[in-house]
């Protein structure tokens, strides 16, 4: 079952550093430290191969000049050079033994990293509220957990043996510097130009390799989009106009990834290149010395074994600052996931709420819903035009110092309060139905009393606390809403019912199927309650998902029951068997019916009627009928009808009599 599935996953042994100023590897330190024996392991692995590679050149020089000098001498022993020969033979196996220590140990490291930082995000997106998610795209925090964190696992597999490499560069120029200094230091004449031209490449990469993360998360957005909207997409026969879309997006992604490359194929091979003008000169100025009877041949020999030994990690320090850059803008989006505060966290001495009467009320609430716009572009926050993709040049002057601007990215606009001193009291085991156009705020009641969201001013209370006060998980089991367009689960029927309680037994989730009218169906299935439902349960019909997402709520047995227009897909003769069975299945349980039916209003005990994000006026049906003639009109207005389009205010004026 989904639930009890989770509760045995593997927990992140660390969290990332919470200090944002630090950078990001700084940030992803307790990440690698929780695993410090692998990387002990690794780098001391490393760090003997090193050693054994470093010492070969030097063995194979003196090996040479031994042989020189015995040739000259006309000695034939090969006493010396067997000696050697077996030092190289267990150099090259010590080598292969802590090189592949090394390997494995640091490749695991990447990733435990990887897995570590994936379940970080995913445990955060769980915590995050509404609010993040209805101004974010699922296509682009799906990339932000996949090809960004693959991203950083690249880097960590590779970051090591580059740092190796580097540092075989440091063990080997001062063997050279202990052999002969001259020379040596001809080995390094084209260092600056080395440095100039990384930092060069960095500058254009940074920006680069943000641009593409963020156009790969385009991209993710618009296939998931098109997914999981296959059914209008088609319904309009809008096929090619989507295909036009994404063509566009794979099309700025296309530029970004060609630019990236552009600049790689421009300055990795120049990086590349440099060092060997040091071999060229390593020979000419070696083999005057050596022809100057300065330097041994065995020397010269070693001394260009070395020289070879230092073209990889140059080749590695192109290929260091390529994903260095992408994991860095990687991390940059990772971060900017896990550094979101979620809006709505339990209080400090949040209360558990164990005996619930269910007596909901709303004192002088005032809610606003926290819009935040992103820039016209969200995915393509950086500060130069030249950037958006049309042009088909790299536009390099711009990049060079196009610094990338993620944090300005969010402005926030206010906008109208959607609910304006909201005054109702809702007593235990009551029935209330709330009426009003739509857009009124209906369903944000149903919200505010979950706390989805946090009221601007008022308070919304349980049973007299303030939810603000209660412990999340304890309101929320307290609370249950139906909503009209219900989300399945790819499981099986009983799983989806007993989302909310994985120990539920069988007859009981039977019972809740019952009391939601689809255990009949379920039944007739071939497969029963173990029928597998279609993604988001679409091999279901409208009314049996949403009776499926009623029973789920039934079996948590809220003190709170809110049926947001949940029975709408279902017939009128249907509901009218649901509402009996609600009233069996929750004896003394409050409801909330939000509704336009007026067989489901008539249920209601009280009716409670919606204008301008405040309480118009309440009363029963019959009452409102009577007294209040804003309300027939409401109701014709709103379409308030046991079938669409029949009800008139005659109709309801007669119901009335
Ligand atoms: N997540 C959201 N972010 C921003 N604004 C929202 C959000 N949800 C709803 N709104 C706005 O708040 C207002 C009230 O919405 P609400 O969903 O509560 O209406 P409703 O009365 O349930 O309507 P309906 O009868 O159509 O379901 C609407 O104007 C809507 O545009
Ligand atoms: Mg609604």
């Amino acid at each position: 079952m989904l639930r009890s599935k989770n509760k045995l996953a593997y927990m992140p042994q660390a969290r990332i550093h919470p200090d944002r100023s630090l950078g990001w590897l700084r940030r992803l330190w307790p990440l690698v430290a929780a695993h410090r024996l692998l990387l002990v392991i690794g780098i001391t692995g490393g760090l003997i191969a090193l050693g054994t590679q470093v010492a070969v050149p030097a063995v194979i020089g003196r090996a040479i000049d031994i042989a020189g000098d015995n040739f000259l001498a006309g000695d034939d022993s090969p006493g010396e050079l067997i000696r050697l020969v077996w030092v190289l033979v267990a150099l090259g196996v010590a080598r292969f033994i802590f090189s592949a220590a090394f390997r494995y140990s640091l490749f695991k490291l990447a990733f435990r990293i990887d897995s570590e930082l994936r379940t970080l995000i995913y445990e955060h997106l769980g915590k995050l509220s509404f609010s993040y998610y209805d101004r974010t795209q699922s296509g682009d925090v799906i990339s932000r957990a996949n090809s960004d964190i693959r991203s950083i696992q690249i880097f960590f597999s590779f970051a090591p043996i580059a740092v190796i490499s580097v540092l075989t560069f440091i063990f080997a120029f001062t063997l050279m510097l202990t052999i002969h200094v001259p020379l040596a230091l001809v080995t390094m004449c084209t260092m600056p130009a080395v440095h100039y031209f990384g930092m060069r490449f960095r500058r254009t990469v940074f920006p680069l390799s943000w641009i593409t993360q963020a156009r790969m998360a385009e991209v993710a957005g618009i296939v998931d989009e098109n997914v999981n909207g296959t059914r209008v997409v088609k319904s309009f026969a809008a096929e090619k106009q989507q295909i036009r879309v994404l063509s566009k997006a794979a099309q700025r992604l296309r530029w970004a990834a060609t630019a990236t490359v552009e600049a790689r194929a421009r300055f990795n091979p120049l990086i590349e290149a440099l060092p060997r003008i040091s071999l060229v000169l390593v020979l000419l100025y070696g083999g005057w010395l050596a022809i100057e009877g300065q330097v041994s041949i065995g020397t010269l020999v070693a001394f260009n074994a070395y020289v070879i030994m230092l073209q990889l990690p140059f080749r590695l320090i192109g290929f260091l600052l390529t994903q260095g850059q992408r994991a860095a803008a990687s991390a940059k989006r990772i971060y900017e996931v896990l550094d979101e505060e979620p809006a709505i966290v339990d209080a400090e001495d949040a209360l558990p709420l164990d005996d619930c009467h269910g007596e909901v009320r709303f004192e002088n609430v005032w809610f606003t819903y926290p819009r935040e716009w992103t820039s016209e572009d969200t995915k393509n926050t950086v500060n130069s035009n030249s950037l958006n993709g049309d042009s088909d040049t790299l536009g390099n002057n711009s990049l060079s110092n196009g610094e990338v601007d993620v944090n300005s990215a969010v402005n926030i606009r206010e906008t109208t309060p959607v609910l304006r001193g909201v005054d109702l009291t809702i007593q235990p085991g009551e029935t209330v139905a709330l009426v009003g156009v739509t857009g009124c705020g209906k369903s944000t009641i149903a919200r505010l009393v979950a706390r989805f969201y946090d009221v601007d001013s008022g308070v919304v209370r349980l049973d007299g606390h303030d939810v603000r006060n209660l412990q999340l998980e304890s309101l929320r089991s307290r609370v249950g809403i139906v909503f009209d367009e219900p989300f399945l689960f790819s499981e099986s029927l009983a799983d989806n019912i007993a989302y909310g309680c994985p120990e539920a037994t069988r007859d009981e989730v039977i019972a809740a199927a019952t009391a939601a009218q689809i255990h009949e169906f379920i039944n007739e299935l071939p497969d029963g309650y173990d029928t597998v439902v279609g993604e988001r349960g679409y091999t279901l019909s409208g009314g049996q998902r949403q009776r499926v997402a009623l029973a789920r709520v039934l079996l948590e047995r809220p003190s709170v029951l809110i049926l947001d227009d949940a029975t709408s897909a279902v017939d009128v003769h249907v509901e009218a068997a649901i509402h009996a069975a609600l009233h069996e299945h929750l004896q003394g349980r409050t409801t909330i019916l939000i509704s336009h039916r007026l067989s489901t209003i008539e249920l209601a005990d009280r009716v409670v009627l919606m204008r301008d994000g405040k309480i118009a006026t309440q009363g029963t049906h019959a009452e409102l009928m009577a007294t209040d003639p804003s309300y027939a009109q409401i109701l014709t207005d709103t379409g308030i009808t046991d079938e669409p389009g029949v009800a008139t205010r005659t109709d309801l004026a007669r119901e009335n009599h």
